[in-house]
């Protein structure tokens, strides 16, 4: 019998316990052994709950406990969930997360701490919520290099453009559509400026590189200002608007890491990736692409993915399974530096003024807004796109990055 504790009774811990209760069969089956659930760590008390009296207030109780040789964290947060994870870590106890800011911010450091101890700190859930797309990297794409990495790994920014698209409603109806449906928070902004799509894609651009990228130095635009013209002439182009997270290898051997709203083709596997799902696309230079699909947040999905690594620590038990991610900061790209089109809105009196600026590049009109034109530009790096919008000055109304 394995004895774990779970820390943190909101969404994803409750579903935890969940999992592991409905699935008792198949996780014992898989695990080679019973899990049991001996504590449940919370500052709150939920009486009435079928699982009120594992309630506990302090975690020392949890640690001291040699019984317990797994922790799931799904508090969220750096602060407590931090210091948790390293005292479980060094007492040997494997931890295993759905904490994408504490992964983010710290998950080389724990990973050393983990190996030093002979245990393990997995962390699944914290990128795509049930969709396996870490154990992947770390184990059936291992013989890759992996070149790039394009995903959608926000549900709730997802959401709000697929209804953005589909309604042509504009960007505050469908937050608060969204908040009315429990999938927005009521302050939405690590959703909707990106920093979740951040943290998200340093985790998986670390683990494909083996090295650090600083989440902090990741170049971040969200989606607060798409509006439903920009998907106006994202339809008549036969395209959609994602939040993309990408992180690619450059020839220079640095990694270009963004988060940001890219128009895309809508024959684009990612542009069929809709509502709350997320997508991935994981290129290597053997395998090619091979695209991750799925629910990306939710009680059970996340949950499947904190007891899969459950299930992967007692395989694993007294060694630490494979994982490279090292201190070592990896070099990032200048983002200025790099290569894309452009779709650019300028007002239809600079028209012309924006083809000589834009040279060789296409104008896209629509019926809705006989008042602008759209342009396509060619390939250009980020610095000169913004140097020829500055000549264009307060006639430029808007720019989109292209995939
Ligand atoms: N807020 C996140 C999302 C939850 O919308 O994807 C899952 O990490």
């Amino acid at each position: 019998m394995i004895e774990a504790a779970v820390l943190g009774y909101g969404t994803v811990g409750s579903g935890v316990v969940e999992v592991i209760e409905r699935n008792r069969e198949e996780v014992s089956r898989r695990a080679g052994e019973e899990v049991h659930v001996k504590y449940i760590l919370d500052l709150r008390d939920f009486p009435g709950d079928p699982y009120e009296d594992k309630v506990v207030h302090d975690f020392n109780l949890i640690l001291e406990d040699e019984e317990v040789s797994i922790i799931c964290e799904v508090m969220g947060g750096v602060g407590a969930a931090y210091q948790f994870t390293k005292q479980a870590l060094e007492a040997g106890k494997s931890v295993c997360s759905s904490n994408k800011e504490l992964v983010a911010k710290h998950g080389a450091e724990l990973l050393a701490i983990a190996a030093r101890k002979h245990c393990n700190y997995m962390f699944e859930a914290s990128v795509g919520g049930g969709i396996p797309v870490i154990r992947s990297i770390n184990n059936a794409l291992t013989p890759e290099r992996i070149e790039a990495v394009t995903g959608i790994l926000n549900g709730t920014t997802n959401y709000i453009l697929s209804k953005m698209e589909r309604e042509g409603a504009d960007y505050a109806q469908a937050l608060k559509q969204a908040q009315e449906l429990g999938y927005a928070e009521r302050n939405p902004e690590a959703d909707v400026e990106g920093h979740d799509a951040c943290r998200k894609i340093a985790i998986l651009a670390s683990l494909m590189t083996g090295n650090n990228v600083d989440a902090e130095k990741i170049y971040t635009e969200g989606i607060t200002k798409i509006t439903a013209a920009d998907f106006d002439y994202a339809r008549a182009a036969g395209m959609t608007i994602k939040l993309l997270a990408r992180a690619s290898l450059q020839e220079d051997g640095s990694v270009l890491a963004m988060v940001a709203p890219h128009m895309l083709s809508k024959e684009h596997s990612l542009a069929m990736v809709n509502d709350v799902f997320n997508g991935i696309f994981v290129t290597g230079n053997m395998l090619g692409d091979t695209m991750f699909y799925g629910h990306g947040a939710g009680k059970l999905p996340t949950a499947s993915a904190v007891t899969a690594d459950v299930i992967d620590c007692i395989r694993n038990r007294d060694r630490t399974a494979w994982c490279i991610w090292e201190e070592t900061e990896c070099r990032l790209a200048d983002v200025a530096q790099t290569k894309k089109k452009f779709f650019v809105r300028v007002k239809a009196s600079a028209r012309k003024a924006a083809e000589e600026v834009f040279s060789g590049s296409s104008i896209l009109e629509v019926p809705e807004h006989p008042e602008e034109a759209g342009v396509i530009t060619q390939e250009l790096t980020e610095r000169e796109c913004s140097e020829k919008c500055a000549l264009l000055k307060e006639n430029v109304i808007s720019r989109i990055r292209m995939l």
